[in-house]
């Protein structure tokens, strides 16, 4: 038995901010964005991560041909949540409807969306759930520093949803690992202590030093991809599509060099969203999905990289 999306869904928020409305923020021009990161626009919410991941959950039951009473668990994959509790996914539940299944919330920055729908898998496999609901929804306005140019260009906010359901094929290998110690790279630390007897002062703000990041970036995706297809004995050449972190154009496009992806098969869609941290992958996959490239029995990557240091990938067939 495996774990297979059975449709996908996403939201993006209606109020767009371009390069060229940052440089009124900060001191910045589109073609330095543009150059360095493939960044043209990104939207920015009003309503908060649960309103996102409303939206993208609605959608995806929908292109699954599914109602929120099928679902047997709901799994939200953010860092920036409305409430520290409830969590997410209890405010998701409420919001779409869905009886009183188990929700839980997976907090592991951008790779979020892969390490819950590997999680999502394995409770699939175990036979424990049959149709599993995962979201991915960030609100990086909230965290961003809006006065730090090196940062705030890069972000965005949106949600993007995927149903995974048990089937004879699905998602065949995946990989996650995580290395603590290089944390400090890129972080956000949460609410300060502020009690009778210390105050240390206000909320934290995304923090990161990117070319570390980057160096990080361009050597952990081949490796992960690498270490996926040889789990699913698998050549580069037998995948037809790869899905990546959309973090950043150069990245992308050194690892597809690195490991000769042509062009075609790795999309991006960074150009009008910036990056989304977990929600990325989602909405591009829904994107290309809902655009009819993706057909059944095709060979599939997602791969993501990002704060923790973390990294995941899986490799299915749709
Ligand atoms: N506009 C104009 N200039 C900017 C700028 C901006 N938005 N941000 C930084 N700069 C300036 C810097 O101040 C620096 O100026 P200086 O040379 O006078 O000191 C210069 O540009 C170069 O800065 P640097 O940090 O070396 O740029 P870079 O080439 O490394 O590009 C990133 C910066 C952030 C685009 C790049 O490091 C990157 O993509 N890192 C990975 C980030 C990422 O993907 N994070 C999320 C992972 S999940």
């Amino acid at each position: 038995m495996k774990a297979r999306i059975l449709g996908t869904g996403s939201y993006l928020p209606e109020h767009v901010l371009t390069n060229d409305d940052m440089a009124k923020l900060v001191e910045t021009s589109d073609e330095w964005i543009r150059e360095r990161t493939g960044i043209r626009e990104r939207h920015l919410t009003d309503e908060g991560t649960v309103f996102m991941a409303a939206k993208a959950a609605e959608r995806a039951l929908e292109n699954s041909h599914l109602t929120a009473d099928d679902l047997d668990m709901i799994i939200v994959a953010t860092f920036t949540p409305d409430y520290l509790f409830p969590n997410a996914s209890c405010q998701l539940q409420a919001a779409i409807g869905a009886p009183n299944i188990p929700c839980m919330d997976l907090s592991a920055a951008c790779s979020g969306f892969i390490y819950s729908i590997n999680t999502a898998a394995a409770y699939i496999q175990a036979g424990m759930y049959q149709k599993i609901l995962v979201v991915a929804a960030e609100t990086l306005s909230r965290v961003v520093d809006w006065d730090d140019r090196s940062t705030c260009i890069l972000f965005g906010d949106g949600a993007g949803a995927a149903v995974l359901g048990a089937d004879e094929t699905g998602i065949l290998a995946m990989d996650m690992g995580s290395d603590g110690v290089k944390g400090p790279v890129l972080y956000c630390e949460g609410w300060p202590i502020t009690n009778p007897v210390v105050n240390k002062g206000a909320a934290g703000k995304l923090r990161m030093n990117g070319q570390e990041v980057y160096k990080f970036a361009v050597r952990r995706l081949p490796k992960t991809i690498q270490t996926v297809l040889a789990s699913g004995d698998m050549k580069v050449e037998d995948v037809d599509h790869f899905i990546f972190h959309q973090a950043n154009k150069r990245i992308l496009e050194a690892a597809a060099k690195h490991l000769k992806i042509p062009a075609e098969k790795m999309p991006m869609n960074m150009d009008h969203c910036g990056n989304l941290s977990a929600a990325s992958i989602p909405v591009l996959l829904d994107e290309y999905n809902q655009a009819g490239k993706i057909k059944t029995g095709d060979k599939v990557i997602l791969a993501a990289f990002g704060g923790g240091l973390s990294w995941a990938s899986a490799l299915l067939e749709w």
